[in-house]
């Protein structure tokens, strides 16, 4: 009887103790930069029950470098935005990955208008010189960005040109043309849907260094150490399974249970989900069990996540000049209705073309032949369905009629583009702040990211992903720095 107890008691001690002193099961839904990033930290340090269910049949999320003829192009990330205290430039630029690129500010840059012409170069510095400063707006009040930007673009640009009557008309016209762009960097549709204010910190130092070579996708390598040495790769590979959409994560005191949309599933101690904000707006009633709490629904409405597009197109040969790096597109107004007679083809808002909300092409660094065409606004996730064949017609045709007078365009012959708005694990590309519920001194990216925690505070479900991140939300760095933060916050237990 007695020795009985006494192993009863042995094995109950030993048992709890093993549950002590066990490493952590831990699931990561999404395998973007921010999953991969959990992944790398909690193998680094020795926690190793890790699983990353990812819904596309490959790694890197929002970050797609793709082969594009005989080089590499970015569908999703392309630009490292900043130096001081950014993770990509620290893990990049020691091993002399990045380079400096100026696809906004350049003296090179030109703007052309629809009717053929560049235009006049005074008028040109101003506008660029606005949209190197847009979000230096007055963001006091609840204004939108728009809002906001025009305002004082009034005051300081049309207010300029009141007596030329010529430049005047082209300022005025100019407003969607900066429309478009202010709203490419922003990720919305429409400047009425951000927030003036903003609580995104530029990183110091410079915003537009581009990869040498191999495109953004060598950030994942250095986090999971196969570059620069592929021997040093960390144990990764078999931790990570692909096509696996995961539609429910049910969660107790006791841990997680994930179940994929192939009726697999996965159980752990721990999940971190990284989805885009979108996919988790999309899904919020469906794919939590027991459904998220309301701090957690506040912070995702309050999260705006529309998208952009980009079409790559590749030009048999050179017609630009060497010193050309990137042209804008200035529609007048009268022209911006009478294309749709010149180019029918595909949707429409408003009696305008969805070639219109072409703004900007912009050489592609280290490809010779290569340019990104810029889409943004409304119609995006319609111009998304089109097909490659009226998208590569459009472009063309946008191209000549305001390059056409000045330049021997060619036809470009090869064509790639994004779909990130319309594909279901994406359903945008970056998340921005939403007019109406910024607060100066309240941050939903934080109330995002925390954790649902079991009766004694443990975290059982936490959440990573760009638009978790306080200050950096809506870029790489930030996204690998909600994934480390993440998984410091699972290794925090083990202490
Ligand atoms: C066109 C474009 C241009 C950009 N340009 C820049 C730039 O120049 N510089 C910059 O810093 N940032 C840029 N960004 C933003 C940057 O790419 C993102 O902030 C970053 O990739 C977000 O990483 P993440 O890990 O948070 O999310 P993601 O990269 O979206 O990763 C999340 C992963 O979760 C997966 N997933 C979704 N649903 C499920 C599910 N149900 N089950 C399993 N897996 C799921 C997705 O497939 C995805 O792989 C750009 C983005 C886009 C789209
Ligand atoms: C902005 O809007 C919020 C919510 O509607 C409100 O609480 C706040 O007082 C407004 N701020 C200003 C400066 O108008
Ligand atoms: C700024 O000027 C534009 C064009 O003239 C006009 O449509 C807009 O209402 C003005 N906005 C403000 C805030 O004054
Ligand atoms: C998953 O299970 C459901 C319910 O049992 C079934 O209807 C469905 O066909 C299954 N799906 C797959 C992919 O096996
Ligand atoms: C990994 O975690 C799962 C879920 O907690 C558990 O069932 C499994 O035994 C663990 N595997 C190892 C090797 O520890
Ligand atoms: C375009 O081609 C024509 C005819 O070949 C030539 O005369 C002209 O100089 C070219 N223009 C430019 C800008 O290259």
């Amino acid at each position: 009887m007695m020795s009985r107890l006494v192993y009863l008691f042995l094995f109950l001690v030993y048992n709890f103790n093993i549950a002590l002193a066990k490493n952590p099961s831990v699931i990561i839904v999404g395998a973007g930069p921010s999953g991969i990033a959990a992944a790398t930290k909690l193998l680094e340090n020795s926690v190793t029950n890790i699983t990353i269910l990812e819904a596309e049949d490959r790694i890197g999320g929002r970050i797609h470098t793709v082969e594009f003829g005989d080089t590499f192009v970015d569908l999703g990330a392309e630009y490292c935005h900043g130096e001081k205290g950014n993770i990509v430039f620290t893990l990049a630029n020691n091993l002399g990955l990045l380079e400096h690129s100026d696809p906004l500010s350049s003296e090179n840059n030109k703007i052309y208008d629809s009717k053929g012409s560049a235009i006049d170069s005074e008028l040109a510095l101003e506008l660029k010189s606005t949209l190197n400063t847009y979000d230096d707006v007055d963001t006091t009040g609840n204004a939108s960005l728009g809002d906001a930007f025009l305002k004082k673009y009034n005051v300081t640009v049309l207010k300029k040109y009141t007596n030329e009557e010529q430049n005047l008309e082209v300022a005025t016209d100019a407003i969607k043309m900066l429309q478009d762009l202010i709203v490419m960097h922003e990720g919305s549709f429409t400047w009425q849907q951000p927030a003036a204010g903003r609580h995104y910190t530029a990183c110091e130092g410079d915003q537009a260094l581009t990869w040498k070579r191999g495109g953004y996708r060598i950030i994942l390598d250095i986090l999971m150490k196969s570059y620069p040495n592929p021997d040093q790769k960390l144990p990764i590979d078999d931790k990570i399974l692909l096509t696996k959409k995961v539609n429910k994560v049910i969660w107790n005191d006791n841990g997680v249970v994930v179940r994929c949309s192939d009726n697999s599933s996965f159980t752990a101690d721990h999940v971190i989900v990284t989805t885009s904000v979108g996919v988790l707006e999309k899904n919020k009633a469906s794919l939590f069990e027991p459904s998220l709490p309301k701090e957690k629904l506040n912070a995702i409405e309050a999260t705006g996540f529309n998208g952009i597009m980009k079409i790559i197109i590749r030009y048999p040969q050179k017609w630009w000049k060497d010193d050309d790096v990137n042209f804008f597109f200035l529609w007048r107004k009268r022209d911006l209705f009478k294309i749709i007679d010149e180019f029918p083809d595909g949707p429409r808002k408003d009696g305008v073309s969805w070639a219109s909300f072409i703004s900007a092409i912009v050489k592609v660094p280290n490809n010779a032949n290569v340019f990104v065409v810029w889409v943004s606004g409304e119609l995006v996730p319609e111009i998304e369905k089109v097909s490659e064949d009226v998208l590569l017609r459009g472009c063309n045709y946008v191209i000549k009629k305001f390059l056409g007078k000045d330049y021997n365009v060619t036809d470009a012959d090869k064509i790639l583009r994004s779909q990130w708005n319309t594909n279901p694990n994406f359903l945008g590309t970056y998340s921005y702040e939403k007019v109406g519920y910024f607060k100066e001194d309240f941050s939903y990216q934080a109330q995002l990211a925390e954790p649902l925690v079991d009766n004694k505070g443990k975290p059982i479900v936490l959440f990573a992903g760009e638009a978790t991140h306080p200050t950096l939300y809506s870029t790489v760095h930030g996204a690998i720095s909600s994934g480390l933060r993440e998984a410091g916050r699972i290794m925090d237990l083990k202490k």
